[in-house]
């Protein structure tokens, strides 16, 4: 870590003891909670560069601008089933702005008609994050196009909620079944350092979590608990009278997520491209992740008459929108060999299994009120009709 950022950390972990000095032991959702959005030194709060190269991860809106250019297709579909008229796109989390940039760049490009009818709508809470969507968006706001809100003043609204990355990013609660018990991880501070405790399920809505999704908790094991995912789910499904809810993060549906296998839980943090499974490390300087319980948020939504009509891999909603396709137009284009192999390895990164975004990024379509759409991106990879050696 640099200066500024081993000050800022040890500022935080300052503030985050003396609060447990005051009220005891925390909860590791509200320890995260510090650690990402503390409004001085949370990771995603303080000035700095997150994602990309220079930062701490890669998302695939930063990966290459066909990963937005392909959702944009998916979403002109959506604006015709939806008979072509005003259009609100809301996206929560927007990062730097890439995947913004990407849908509306293509959207000026090749449908002008929809370009001109569209309010894209940023609800970003990171002050950083805003300053950084200005810059980068500026010609789409002086356009007229973008506008940014809280989550709390969006009002109902027709149109698609997209999001990347986001629900991975909420707090959650650390759960683990102990004699046949089930206990909540808190956080203590003793000695300098930060340990976990357990204690009684601070909240009755965890222990519910477990009935909800059908899964229990296996004796021994450890899990994330997003109470956060719920909640939101249901405020956006609310708030959506008709249209889709796109969400595209790292999970699994419930039973792969709490598989008796799955001992220690998902939780993931990100330090300069580093992996760790220790969050007490590098307090407010590293990202803090648990992949995505993609049922509960299919069964919060059901209740408010969304139905699911995609989910799969990103590889295959990606491939259904024409990632083939395009693979091959886009190197065609180009002249040097070198170049065109730069594209290629780049380009597989958001369709590879293994190290790669295809596989452990799932995406989620849910719509109410379009009835029971043939969608672009369900286009079998058997139509594809491109062989995979042609690449
Ligand atoms: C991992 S980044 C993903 C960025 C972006 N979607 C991309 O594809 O590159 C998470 C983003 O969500 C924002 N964020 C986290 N929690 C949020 C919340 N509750 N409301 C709005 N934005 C939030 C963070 O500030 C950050 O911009």
């Amino acid at each position: 870590m640099n200066d500024i950022e081993t000050e800022e950390s040890t500022a935080l972990k300052a503030e985050i003891s003396q609060l447990i000095e005051q009220q005891g032991p925390i909860s590791f959702a509200r320890y995260m909670e510090l650690c990402l959005y503390h409004p001085e030194y949370g990771y995603y709060t303080s000035s700095r560069t997150r994602i990309g190269k220079q930062g701490d991860f890669f998302t695939s809106s930063s990966v290459h601008s066909l990963f937005g250019r392909l959702i944009a297709r998916q979403i002109v579909q959506l604006w015709q089933l939806m008979g072509e008229g005003p259009f609100t796109l809301v996206e929560q989390g927007a990062g730097e702005g890439f995947l913004c940039l990407d849908i509306l760049d293509a959207l000026a490009d090749e449908t002008p008609e929809l370009y001109a009818q569209v309010e894209y709508r940023i609800i970003e809470l990171s002050p950083d994050h805003r300053n950084r969507q200005r810059e980068r968006l500026a010609a789409h706001v002086a356009a007229g196009r973008i506008n940014w809100c809280e989550f709390s003043g969006l009002e109902t609204f027709s149109g698609c909620f997209l999001t990347n990355e986001l629900v991975d990013a909420f707090p959650v609660h650390l759960v683990e079944k102990q004699d046949n018990r089930l206990q909540e991880v808190m956080v203590n501070y003793v000695e300098g350092a930060f340990v976990e405790e357990f204690a009684p399920l601070s909240d009755p809505r965890l222990a519910d979590y477990f009935q909800l999704v059908q899964q229990p908790l296996v004796e021994g094991n450890r899990a994330e608990v997003n109470l956060a995912s719920l909640d939101w789910m249901e405020q956006v499904t609310q708030k959506l009278e008709r249209g889709a809810v796109l969400t595209v993060d790292y999970g699994y549906p419930a039973a792969e997520l709490l598989a008796p296998w799955r001992r220690t839980g998902t939780l993931l943090c990100y330090h300069r491209h580093q992996s760790s499974d220790n969050p007490y490390q590098h307090v407010g300087c590293q990202d803090i992740t648990a992949h995505v319980n993609f049922s509960l948020l299919e069964k919060v939504a059901a209740k408010q008459g969304f139905a699911t009509v995609y989910f799969g891999e990103q590889y295959r909603f990606l491939m259904g929108l024409g990632f083939l396709e395009e693979l091959i137009r886009l190197q065609a284009l180009e002249s040097d060999p070198k170049r065109a192999q730069a594209l290629r390895m780049t380009l597989k990164n958001l369709i590879l299994p293994d190290g790669g975004m295809g596989e452990s990024f799932k995406v989620l379509l849910q719509t109410k009120g379009l009835g029971e759409p043939e969608l672009l991106c369900a286009r079998p990879i058997s139509a594809i009709g491109i062989l995979p050696d042609m690449v």
